[in-house]
């Protein structure tokens, strides 16, 4: 059952720190001072590694996509629809990884196939023990996630990032003991998130608008995208989202009154300082903006209004920004009296390509 909540995605929504000590456990040294993914003990790869997933999934390949290069690792995300193993470099050198939390998207499917085909070496980073998706690729890490029933992806998106940093680890062979601390603590973040967020205030006053954007830089722009995603899909409201150096090379000709930017604003320094210097760009067309920080101070002179998270490491911010949007759309929903489970004309798996 829904266990007191108004909707699953509430439910899972809320089960998010639960998700992610069910994702870690087991799979860190005592002291955390390394990765231990028992799955991936007998493949050593340092070649290409392409990620291929739809959706919310190809959100967290993205981010995915960002881990494994920061950690050295060459590699590169596709939308499974357009995975194209006759046009692309793929071989027996590349690792392609499959993310889908049902482990039964036809798009995705097709594409690990074609890897396979090609004589890629592949991985299912999927939620389903024995999907297809499992049964498909020679390697397996599930998310451990447990069931999502609301059709619009929460939990399994957090647990797909967090399992793709294990596997970014793994692969780039790197240990990063400040990190993975961070990780240890990331349940009491989103908890602390979850206790304190005024999004069902905030959602009141936007649920009006006409549009909405999501901005943000570097490791926020997966999270810009699957903000404006979550929008659409729960609230059929439209939403964008886009890297804020775009915002000036087009989309602010849409900026009103009635269209709150939301900005992703953390880790400060220059990604920090150049998203502000955008921000200002939105103020001055009065669009009403709404910044996502862990530091109050370096917004306030810029932002109608302010949802706070906790300070962590760089790269979980964004896992930490994104709880805030997913709640920000549950909400504006609620407003407007929308099927939050089953929004219209969408399945939770899609079986056709
Ligand atoms: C959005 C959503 C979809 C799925 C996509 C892929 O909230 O849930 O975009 O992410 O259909 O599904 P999986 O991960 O099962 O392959």
């Amino acid at each position: 059952g829904k266990s007191g909540y108004g909707h699953y995605m509430l439910k899972e929504i809320n089960e998010q720190p639960q998700a992610i000590r069910q994702c870690l456990q087991g799979r860190t040294s005592e002291h955390q001072q390394s990765v231990l993914l028992e799955e991936l003990a007998d493949l050593d790869h340092d070649g290409l590694v392409q990620l291929v997933a739809c959706g919310t999934s190809y959100h967290a390949a993205m981010y995915g996509e960002q881990l494994l290069q920061e950690r050295g690792m060459q590699a590169q995300s596709f939308f499974a629809s357009e995975y194209d193993a006759d046009r692309i470099a793929v071989d027996n050198e590349t690792l392609v990884i499959g993310v889908t939390q049902s482990g039964e998207t036809a798009d995705t499917l097709s594409a690990l196939r074609e890897a396979n085909r090609a004589g890629a070496a592949t991985l299912a980073v999927t939620n389903v023990v024995g999907s297809s998706a499992a049964r498909e690729c020679e390697y397996v890490v599930y998310i451990r996630a447990g069931p999502e029933i609301s059709v619009a992806a929460t939990k399994s998106f957090v647990s797909q990032q967090i399992t793709l940093a294990l596997i970014a680890s793994t692969l780039a062979d790197v240990s990063l003991p400040r990190f993975l601390r961070a990780l240890q603590r990331l349940p009491d973040h989103i908890q602390r998130v979850l206790d304190r967020t005024t999004t069902p205030a905030v959602a009141s006053e936007i649920a009006d608008s006409e549009a909405y954007f999501f901005i943000g830089r570097g490791t926020h722009v997966p999270v810009a995208l699957e903000g404006a995603l979550k929008m659409k899909e729960i609230t059929y409201k439209h939403a964008e989202g886009f890297p804020s150096g775009e915002l000036k090379h087009g989309p602010l000709a849409l900026l009103t009154p009635n269209t709150p930017v939301i900005a992703l604003v953390t880790n400060g320094g220059e990604t920090a300082t150049k998203t502000i210097g955008n921000v200002n760009e939105v103020a001055a067309r009065d669009a009403p903006v709404i910044a996502v920080t862990d530091a109050r101070e370096s917004v306030e002179g810029v932002s109608d209004t302010v949802l706070e998270v906790p300070r962590t490491h760089p790269w979980l911010a964004p896992v930490l920004a994104n709880v805030q949007l997913q709640l920000l759309s549950y909400w504006v929903a609620t407003r407007l009296g929308r099927p939050i489970d089953k929004p219209r004309h969408l399945a939770k798996t899609v079986t056709v390509e």
